[in-house]
């Protein structure tokens, strides 16, 4: 299966992605995980991402089309993939069309998650991740089962986004609006968008998900 999440900063994104992944056996490929990476490393491309990415901005397309291109030519791509945050831009989505074509791939479905900004803010601020394996929490949402222990690994070390406080995520909710909504019409018109109420429980939203992508067909599978 070939899947696009699509949907604002804090939409759940990744939180539904790792469990895609899990259920149907295939890869999330998540273009901000790549890029956090990068600043880690102090790589080039690390190194110029930083501060657009703590600015809330837009890394250029010319560096992000060139990753995913590389990221989706691998081999554990082959089964299938979730993309988490790409495409971000027209010209994003115009490129991707472009690499699945040549590598004779088609797309499943395109979802949407569908979050009023409201909650978004409140999402974000609240989200820590184990450092350890990169398991996803929130201080209200998404608790540990034992306080200060992953449930995944049983590590007791927690991080929080540089680009995860108040001031951001204004610019990245209007970097959403601006850039990446645009994308939407682009894979309706290709009969493949499909929306998701993201403002349910965590469970609901994977309930709802997992139903929309099951009906989709064994061949998607
Ligand atoms: P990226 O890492 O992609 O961040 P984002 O799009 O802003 O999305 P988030 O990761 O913040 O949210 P999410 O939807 O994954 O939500 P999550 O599941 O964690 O990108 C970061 C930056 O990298 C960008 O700003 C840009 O600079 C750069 N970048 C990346 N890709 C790029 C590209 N293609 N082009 C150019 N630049 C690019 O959930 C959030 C929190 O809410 C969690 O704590 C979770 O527990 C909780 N939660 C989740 N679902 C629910 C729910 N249903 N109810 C209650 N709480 C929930
Ligand atoms: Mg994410």
């Amino acid at each position: 299966m070939k899947l696009i999440l699509l949907g604002p900063p804090g939409a759940g994104k990744g939180t539904q992605a790792k469990r895609l992944q899990e259920r149907y056996g295939i890869v999330q490929i998540s273009t901000g995980d790549m890029l956090r990476a990068e600043v880690v490393a102090g790589s080039t491309i690390g190194r110029e991402a930083k501060a657009v990415m703590e600015a809330g901005q837009l890394v250029s397309d010319d560096i992000l089309i060139r990753m995913l291109e590389a990221r989706v030519a691998r081999p554990d791509c082959a089964k299938g993939f979730i993309l988490d945050g790409f495409p971000r831009t027209v010209p994003q989505a115009e490129a991707l069309d472009g690499m699945l074509a040549r590598r004779g791939v088609e797309l499943d479905a395109v979802v949407e998650l569908k979050v009023d900004d409201a909650a978004l803010v409140e999402r974000i601020a609240g989200r820590y991740t184990c450092a350890g394996c990169g398991a996803g929490y929130h201080d209200m949402f998404q608790m540990p089962r034992m306080a200060g222990v992953c449930d995944t690994c049983g590590g007791g070390r927690f991080t929080r986004r540089a680009d995860d406080n108040r001031e951001t995520v204004g610019a990245r909710l209007a970097a959403y609006h601006a850039q990446t909504a645009p994308i939407l019409p682009h894979y309706a018109a290709k009969g493949r968008l499909h929306a998701v109420d993201g403002m349910a429980e965590i469970d609901d939203v994977t309930v709802e998900l997992t139903g929309l992508l099951d009906g989709l067909g064994r061949d998607a599978l």
